[in-house]
């Protein structure tokens, strides 16, 4: 599975987009296994009232699996709660529907000193503009 295989070298580092991002240190394949979206794992009405706390201070960590369960990358994530969003994506996520886990995969090759990103594909209330380019009109 997943967990067995070879994860390319990522860092946390200063982004252009926001905050911290996570940034490629070796070149990635298409569609490899990069990092997976850890957190602990909640139900959504659990997570419906932690979102709203957490978007009072402007953060989204929440990543929603399913119809019932979340991952919330605020209590016990890893790096990869710090990839930021973008419109135009690097990566995408993909859910091991089984286990309920989520890991994040290479959209395309991925070279070295690239941001991760990937299309965080927000419900709600899309409160927060996106500056993945500018003049973007998306809202996270
Ligand atoms: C999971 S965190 C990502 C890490 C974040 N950069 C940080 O330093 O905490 C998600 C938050 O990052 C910000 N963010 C991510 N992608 C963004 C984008 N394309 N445009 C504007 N803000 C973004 C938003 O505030 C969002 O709530
Ligand atoms: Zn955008």
């Amino acid at each position: 599975m997943a967990s067995t295989l070879y994860l390319p070298k990522v860092v946390r580092k200063r982004s252009k987009l926001h905050g911290w991002g996570v940034f490629a240190k070796e070149p990635i394949n298409k569609n490899k296994f990069i990092i997976e979206y850890a957190g602990e794992l909640i139900t959504n009405k659990v997570s419906d009232k932690r979102e709203d706390t957490y978007l009072n201070e402007g953060c989204i960590w929440v990543f929603r699996v399913n119809r019932n369960w979340s991952r919330d990358g605020h209590v016990g994530g890893n790096d990869a709660r710090f990839i930021n969003h973008s419109c135009t994506p690097n990566c995408y996520s993909w859910v091991d529907t089984k286990q309920k886990r989520v890991w994040i995969r290479a959209a395309k090759a991925i070279a070295p000193g690239d941001e991760l990103t990937y299309d965080y594909n927000t419900e709600g209330d899309k409160t927060i503009p996106c500056r993945c380019r500018p003049g973007c009109k998306t809202k996270l």
